[in-house]
Order: C-alpha cells, then sequence, then structure tokens
C-alpha cells in the first residue's frame, strides 16, 4: 500500500479494506472521466462503486455501534446522503443525461473519499472502548 492511502487507515482491519476498495473504486471513476470514457463504461465502475458502498456502510455500522459514536445519527445521515446521491447520478449516466454528469460525478467521488477521513475517523479516539 503506497504511503498517500495511510491517511485512511483507521486500524479495523476489515473496514480500512472496505475503504481501500472503495477508494480505489471512486479513483478508478475519476479517470475514467478524464479519459472521456463512454458512460457505459462509467456505469459500470460507478455500480460496482453502489453496490460496494452499500454493503461497506452497513457493515461499518454495525461495527461502529458498540462504541456508540457522539456523531453516529450524523454519520448514518451521511452514509444515507452518499447513496441517494450516488443513486441519482447512476440515472444521469444512465440516460447521458444534460452532458453534466462528469463534473457532478466527480464531486460525489470526492465527497466520498473525504467521508472515510472526517466521519469515519471520529472511531479512532474511541477504539480502546467498544
Ligand atoms: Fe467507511
Ligand atoms: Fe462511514
Amino acid at each position: 500500500m503506497s504511503d498517500a492511502y495511510k491517511v485512511y487507515l483507521i486500524g479495523i482491519p476489515e473496514v480500512d479494506e472496505e475503504h481501500m476498495a472503495l477508494i480505489k473504486l471512486t479513483r478508478e471513476i475519476g479517470h475514467a472521466i478524464i479519459s472521456n470514457r463512454a458512460p457505459l463504461e462509467v456505469l459500470s465502475l460507478l455500480d460496482s462503486l453502489i453496490s460496494s458502498a452499500q454493503s461497506h456502510f452497513a457493515h461499518e455500522e454495525e461495527i461502529f455501534a458498540p462504541y456508540r459514536l457522539p456523531g453516529e445519527k450524523k454519520h448514518k445521515a451521511e452514509h444515507r446522503m452518499l447513496l441517494e446521491q450516488t443513486g441519482a447520478v447512476r440515472n444521469m449516466v444512465a440516460e447521458d443525461r444534460n452532458g453534466s454528469w462528469q463534473e457532478i460525478l466527480l464531486q460525489l467521488t470526492d465527497i466520498m473519499s473525504k467521508h472515510v477521513i472526517t466521519y469515519d475517523m471520529e472511531i479512532l479516539p474511541h477504539l480502546d472502548t467498544p
């Protein structure tokens, strides 16, 4: 793993592995957009991102629950918001609508990566007291 990814590690191996897979997908999507790939190619990556995010968020919420994090409600709401927005952008990509989905999808993948280093990192001070 390159040092660039270490900023994303929270110290729970199964969560870290899922985060790495999600971040890799967001980068692949970014690369596909910048390389002007066809909407169908982006859509297939986006579908992988959506299913990985769905299962990761559910898994993470289960793992974090015993820590009773102060921001738990907000964290879960952020997961829901990310899934809703990703689903909405998916429709835009599928219909290749209005030619601006590339910009919106790039922003969304950026927000998804940042979620890990903001919301998910909140677990760190609580790791000794599950
Ligand atoms: Fe996460
Ligand atoms: Fe999260």
